[in-house]
């Protein structure tokens, strides 16, 4: 996807298209996998209540400001706010700064869906449901290095060849497969209980509620703050807003294209996958681990999936198998438009050409996919994060990018929009269709 295409009439030429795409970037690791985990560390009800009220308000906000930049300069990130207003130039060169970090560890994430894929595929799915078997497999730096490389040489291929447009046609059929699967292992999950060495009997209904129901007893404004922050972080990487990804969107939508109407569907999809996915790994975290495993962090789904696939027989491993294969190929969709907004930017930024833009940035990325895959064994530390965290490298560089520098650079997106272009500019881009 590039602007000179777009420049000669190309870009997305239906509503339908458009969303595909924009869906296809915004539905990926973030829903999947670090959603559930969010969502269970913050207790459930409280965390979900305040991201659904943030979706629906400063996500709304946030993606139309970022297409409408796009869509009304037909610029990329590092060059739209100093177009608009030389002084705001040092934005655009923040803004790729969070891909730039994001892509340090997402491949790593896309390589555990892979790992877990293979192991269901050659038939030694139990050995998952250990929960042992996702620690001692981030301890191994080869098998982890392995893995990721695996998912960041697809991605780097896609992006070199520049054929993007052949996985958008794949993932007409593989995500709406993906919601489907995922459907159906809530409606199965949902029917899960599991009695402990103790005798106590826990069902998935009660773990639903814990996930539904918010709970304010004990909840102290600091709580508050830490959860809201989170909530906060989870929206901008759902929505890949603030990162440059939607600015380049933006800069492919034909002017006929109602704006308004798509971002509400892509918030609908986007905002969907990820209450699904939390409702099947809550439930199945708190039937098979109890209450106090909630705050498992970034393993989370790694531990509790496995456990329901067992529960289903033979056909958990088929089941498996299609499920963590889909969700690596929509984590691949999301990688690829991290990687794209990377190598545009540098094309612009260092006058390059595609090829060698997509190089050097391979070069570099895997160095960074080493060193952040090593955090987990060689250069394993524990550090507590204001948010309450226990983090390794992976997760502190994603707290810096998500809960540190995206809030900050929607802060002054929202000051450069609301007080320096003024919301006309985007308002009137949104009515350039149908209106609001
Ligand atoms: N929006 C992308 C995701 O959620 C980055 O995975």
């Amino acid at each position: 996807m590039e602007q000179e295409e777009n420049q000669d009439g190309s870009g997305f030429k239906s509503n339908l298209g458009f969303i595909l795409a924009a869906a296809g970037s915004a539905v990926g690791v973030g829903n999947i996998w670090r959603f559930p985990y969010l969502a269970a560390k913050d207790g459930g009800g409280l965390f979900l209540l305040i991201y659904l009220l943030l979706v629906f308000i400063f996500g709304f906000v946030l993606l139309a400001s970022d297409l409408a930049l796009g869509r009304k300069t037909k610029k990329h990130a590092v060059e739209v706010f100093g177009f608009l207003n030389k002084k705001w130039n040092f934005l655009g060169k923040l803004t790729i700064l969070i891909p730039i970090l994001i892509i340090t560890y997402y491949p790593i994430v896309g390589g555990w869906f892979l790992k877990y894929s293979y192991d269901f595929l050659t038939g030694n799915g139990n050995q998952t449901i250990s929960n042992n078997f996702f620690t001692n497999f981030l301890s191994s730096p080869y098998r982890s290095i392995f893995w990721t490389l695996v998912f960041f040489m697809i991605t780097a291929c896609i992006t070199f060849f520049d054929v993007e447009s052949g996985v958008e046609r794949f993932s007409k059929i593989i995500m709406p497969g993906l919601l489907m699967i995922i459907l159906g292992i809530l409606f199965y999950s949902l029917g899960l209980k599991f009695t402990d060495k103790n005798n106590i009997t826990r069902t998935a209904w009660d773990g639903l509620k814990i996930y539904l129901l918010p709970d304010f007893s004990n909840l102290s404004l600091k709580r508050l703050l830490e959860i809201t922050l989170d909530a906060m972080s989870q929206l901008f990487f759902s929505l890949s807003v603030s990162m440059g990804i939607m600015i380049t969107y933006g800069a492919y939508v034909k002017k006929d294209i109602n704006l308004s109407k798509s971002i509400r569907q892509i918030e609908l999809f986007d905002t969907g996958a990820a209450l699904i996915s939390g409702a099947i790994i809550i439930p199945a975290v708190y039937v098979f681990l109890g209450k106090d495993a909630m705050s498992q962090g970034p393993s989370l789904m790694f531990i509790s999936l496995p456990k329901i696939f067992n529960t289903m027989g033979f056909a958990g491993q088929i089941i498996a198998v299609l499920f963590f294969l889909m969700v690596a190929f929509a984590a691949l969709t999301s990688c690829i438009s991290i990687t794209e907004t990377i190598i545009a930017n540098f094309m612009r930024i260092f006058k390059w050409s595609r090829k060698k833009a997509s190089v050097i940035s391979s070069i570099f990325i895997t160095f960074g996919l080493v060193i952040v895959c090593l955090g987990y064994n060689l250069f394993y530390f524990e550090l507590k994060l204001p948010n309450g965290n226990t983090a390794q490298l992976l997760d502190l560089v994603d707290y810096v990018s998500n809960n540190f520098l995206m809030p900050m650079i929607s802060f002054l997106t929202c000051i450069f929009v609301g007080w320096v272009i003024k919301p006309d500019f985007v308002i009137k881009e949104m009515e350039e269709n149908n209106g609001f």
